[in-house]
């Protein structure tokens, strides 16, 4: 148990004996430690259920709480409840903590399944930064989720049918390069598809062809979907290329592509259950009126009034459209999968999307709990979007050459006896690190501001500093002669110093499972920067091997601690730890 799970439960039994009966009482880690380790406002809360006074129940409920060995309690303010943890709990945690694989985090998601819908680029078009950030923050969800015992389905949910097929179809039969498209296939698709989308807006004789060749493909057209194929295997290897690079794994990339046949009878079933009707030709989801219209995903306030916004899933050319592949996806994840949950790191301006589609899914009798979990935009240093010289969207790709190019330097800098083979592979770590970090620290629904030596320093809010501190650890346990066994290692605390860098460590086992609770790798990542912290101000106070027994064996403890901690939140956020830089 946590030291949060342990007090709510002393807690819990105190307000039962207050009151007669069980009730709800959640304690809270504080951020501020002036006020103590943890808080709970149960008083409060329930003092105002039974009209009460507040401050009379939290001293009640202080005199029926047994915290021997764990905490003190005090009464602050109109009526919190605050718990100092003892020295001596602090110290049992870490013993406990040191055999403990899992390092103090519980499997809350055991038993559930979710599926986390990331990345998901489109086939022929650039990955731009705005799946830089679904990447990254999908990965590190499915990571947390994955640790935290769920069942983790990742699905990279790739754009691989469309309008833009037409126009990739006629280029591929006027302008391919063949040798580019080996050397580098996204380029050349994406170089093609820009040529012909200018002469296309150019010239509405090439718009007809292009035209063409997307009714051949969507009839079925043997020449077009064979070319239609290889755009998508070699897109894929393209892909898969910096996936593998970013440390990304999916378990199924089951496109838009996938759910075609599916389409034609999904929405007969729609019209024919009567969740959607015919509207000028198309067929529409409406408003079905159950809600208030400014909770309603299928109703506008447009010129002073509320109108009807539906969403279109057939239209009157009988084509399909993104809401429909979507339903099909979610019958699938819930039918073939059984899935509990489903995440969708979409940016924000698909918001109105996926709350249609939610709505209608649920209408439709597919329940799940579907989450949009959305984010801004990345700026560059000059605030406004982020753009190559050229003006164009900067890929994905550039961001991670210059990543690396640039730590490269820092560490030629810092460390040049390196021999060039680690140097390299170092730089790939650090380089890729540090936009991981640099993304996953920041509040995802804020547009973040894109700053290289901000994201590269070792003394900063960056992956560097945390991969630097974590190298700074092992370092001291090269130092020793011998291996080393702490498993069975007694703490002991004495230094303030000491006594936070435990209370920091056992807060692991907190901070990981609230990341799932708001979709917010920001706290583990800042609660990270607050360890690495914390190490340092206790390596600073404290000396490690130069210690006598016992302070010795339980320093040497702490440092084991925090390194496995270090090493795990950052593998939970997708960076990896170098052994040395
Ligand atoms: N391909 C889409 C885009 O780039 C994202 C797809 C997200 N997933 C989904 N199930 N709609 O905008």
């Amino acid at each position: 148990m946590t030291l949060q799970q342990k007090l709510e439960s002393r807690l819990a039994t105190a307000v039962a004996a207050v009151l007669g009966e069980p009730a709800a009482a959640p304690v809270v880690p504080v951020a501020d430690l002036r006020f103590g380790d943890y808080q709970s406002n149960a008083a409060m809360v329930l003092a105002k259920q039974r009209k009460t006074n507040p401050r009379a129940l939290a001293g009640d409920i202080i005199g029926r709480l047994d915290l021997t060995g764990l905490a003190t309690a005090e009464i602050a303010g109109p009526g919190f409840i605050n718990f100092r943890v003892l020295p001596e709990a602090f110290a049992a945690r870490a013993e406990a903590l040191l055999r403990d694989e899992r390092l103090g985090v519980p499997a809350t998601g055991a038993g559930r399944t979710v599926v986390v819908d990331f990345s998901a680029p489109n086939v022929a078009k650039p990955m731009h930064v705005g799946h830089i950030r679904s990447t990254i923050i999908g990965d590190s969800l499915a990571r947390v989720a994955r640790f935290l015992g769920f069942n983790v389905i990742a699905d990279n949910h790739i754009g691989d049918w469309g309008t833009q097929f037409g126009m990739i179809l006629h280029g591929w039969k006027t302008l391919l390069d063949r040798d580019a498209l080996t050397k580098d296939p996204i380029a050349e698709l994406v170089r093609v598809y820009r040529e012909i989308n200018a002469s296309a807006k150019a010239d509405p004789a090439v718009m007809d062809l292009c035209k063409a060749e997307l009714v051949k493909l969507q009839a079925g057209d043997p020449e077009n979907l064979g070319i239609w194929q290889q755009c998508i295997d070699v897109s894929k290897q393209g892909l898969q290329k910096i996936y593998d690079r970013l440390d990304v794994r999916f378990d199924h990339w089951l496109g838009e592509s996938y759910y075609n046949d599916r389409l034609p009878g999904l929405v007969d079933e729609f019209l024919a259950k009567g969740l959607a009707r015919e509207s000028d030709g198309a067929v529409c989801v409406f408003s079905d009126g159950a809600k208030k219209p400014e909770d309603d995903p299928f109703m506008v306030h447009k010129e002073g009034g509320w109108t009807d916004n539906p969403a279109i899933i057939r239209k009157a050319d009988g084509g399909f459209l993104y809401a429909t592949t979507d339903l099909a996806t979610i019958q699938y994840r819930i039918d073939e999968w059984k899935a509990d949950h489903v995440w969708y790191v979409v940016g924000v301006p698909q918001q109105l999307h996926f709350r249609q589609v939610f709505e209608a899914a649920e209408r439709w009798g597919k329940r799940g709990d579907f989450r949009h979990v959305g984010f801004g935009s990345i700026l560059g240093e000059d605030r406004k979007l982020m753009r190559t010289r050229s003006g164009e969207n900067v890929g994905l790709t550039d961001v991670l050459e210059e990543a690396v190019e640039r730590a490269a330097a820092v560490i030629a800098e810092k460390n040049p006896d390196l021999a060039p083979d680690e140097a390299a592979e170092i730089a790939e770590t650090i380089g890729i690190g540090a936009v991981k970090f640099a993304e996953l620290s920041q509040n995802r629904l804020t547009d973040y501001v894109f700053a290289w030596d901000r994201m590269l320093a070792l003394q900063g809010d960056t992956a560097p500093y945390l991969q630097y501190s974590h190298v700074r650890i092992r370092s001291i346990f090269r130092k020793l002669e011998g291996p080393c066994d702490l498993s069975g290692q007694r703490v002991a605390l004495g230094e303030d110093a000491e006594i936070h860098l435990v209370r920091m460590l056992t807060r692991f086992g907190e901070v990981v499972p609230s990341v799932l609770d708001d979709f917010r790798p920001n706290l583990l990542a800042n609660y990270l920067l607050d360890l690495a912290r914390a190490f340092h101000s206790f390596f600073e106070a404290c000396p490690v091997l130069k210690a006598e027994e016992p302070a010795r064996g339980s320093r040497l403890a702490l440092c084991e601690l925090t390194s496995r901690v270090l090493s795990k939140g950052l593998d939970l956020l997708g960076i990896r730890v170098p052994e040395r830089m």
